[in-house]
C-alpha cells in the first residue's frame, strides 16, 4: 500500500469537518473521490499533503504514506506566475527539487512531450496569458511530474474548464495513466468525469466516506441514499443518450 489512513478525524473552529475516513490506495492504483461541494474531498487532500490550516484538531489510527506526491489543484491560472515565461518557471520547479539546474531542460521537454505539449521550445518562451486554459492545466501537471512522484493527486483540475478541454484534460490523465503506471488519485465533484476512467470510487458526504467500490459495481449497487441519488441522476442522462455530459 502506497497510502493508508484509518479513522481520520478532522475539526476546525468546533466544526467537525471529517468523520472517521478510512482510505487507502495501492502501488498504481488509480482512485475518484467523489462528492458534492463542501463534502470534504479537498480538507482529506490537504491532510494528505500535510498543508492543513495550524488551528486544525487532527486524530487519526493510522496514516502511512510510502510514496512522493505531487499535486494539481483546480485553478491551474492563478498557480503558475503571471509575470514569468513558462520555461523560467519550471526551470525553477526543477531545481526546488534537484538542487541544480544542470538537465533541467531535457526533463522539462519530456514531460511537456508527454503532456501533449506542441512547439515545446517557442512554448518555454510563452507567458501564462499567452497560452490556453487546457495548456496551462497541461503546464501545471507537467510540473507535478517534475519531482517524479509515485502518486498524482489532481484536485478538482477539470472544473473551471470549458467542456472540450476538459475532455483533453481527462484523456490526457489516462494517457499519464497509460504511459507513466503512476497512481493517480482524481477528486470530483461529479461522477461522470471518472466513470470511465478509475479503478475504484470513493464517495464522500458531509465529511464521511459513505461508500467505496470499483467503478463497474458501484454503477450498479448503491447502499446510501446519497449515492443512489448520484448515480440516478447519472443513469436517467446517460439512458437519454446524453453521453457528452460525461465524458466531457
Ligand atoms: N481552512 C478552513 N477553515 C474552516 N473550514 C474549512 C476550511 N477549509 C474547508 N472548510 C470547510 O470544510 C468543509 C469541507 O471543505 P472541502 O474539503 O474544501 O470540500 P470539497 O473539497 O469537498 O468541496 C466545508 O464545509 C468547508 O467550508
Ligand atoms: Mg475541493
Amino acid at each position: 500500500m502506497i497510502l493508508n489512513i484509518e479513522k481520520l478525524n478532522l475539526e476546525i473552529d468546533g466544526e467537525k469537518l471529517l468523520r472517521d475516513i478510512d482510505f487507502h490506495m495501492e502501488k498504481g492504483e488509480v482512485v475518484g473521490l467523489v462528492g458534492e461541494s463542501g463534502s470534504g474531498k479537498t480538507l482529506t487532500t490537504k491532510f494528505i499533503l500535510g498543508i492543513l490550516p495550524e488551528r486544525s484538531i487532527i486524530k487519526y489510527e493510522k496514516f502511512e504514506k510510502n510514496c512522493k506526491i505531487g499535486a494539481v489543484f483546480q485553478n491551474a491560472f492563478i498557480s503558475l506566475n503571471p509575470t514569468i515565461k513558462i520555461g523560467s518557471q519550471l526551470k525553477k520547479l526543477y531545481e526546488s527539487h534537484y538542487g541544480t539546474s544542470e538537465n533541467w531542460k531535457e526533463k522539462v521537454i519530456s514531460l511537456l512531450e508527454k503532456v501533449g505539449i506542441k512547439e515545446i521550445e517557442k512554448f518555454l518562451k510563452k507567458y501564462p496569458h499567452e497560452t490556453s486554459g487546457g495548456e496551462r492545466q497541461r503546464v501545471v501537471i507537467a510540473g507535478a511530474l517534475i519531482g517524479e512522484p509515485d502518486l498524482l493527486i489532481a484536485d478538482e483540475v477539470t472544473t473551471a474548464l470549458d467542456l472540450r478541454t476538459k475532455k483533453e484534460v481527462i484523456n490526457l490523465f489516462k494517457e499519464i495513466r497509460k504511459n507513466l503506471g503512476i497512481s493517480i488519485l482524481f477528486i470530483s465533484h461529479d461522477l461522470d468525469s471518472v466513470r470511465d476512467f478509475v479503478d475504484r470510487v470513493s464517495v464522500m458526504y458531509q465529511g464521511r466516506i459513505v461508500e467505496e467500490n470499483s467503478c463497474e459495481e458501484i454503477f450498479q449497487h448503491q447502499e446510501h441514499i446519497y449515492v443512489k441519488k448520484l448515480i440516478g441522476l447519472s443513469k436517467t442522462l446517460w439512458t437519454r443518450g446524453d453521453k457528452d455530459v460525461f465524458t466531457s
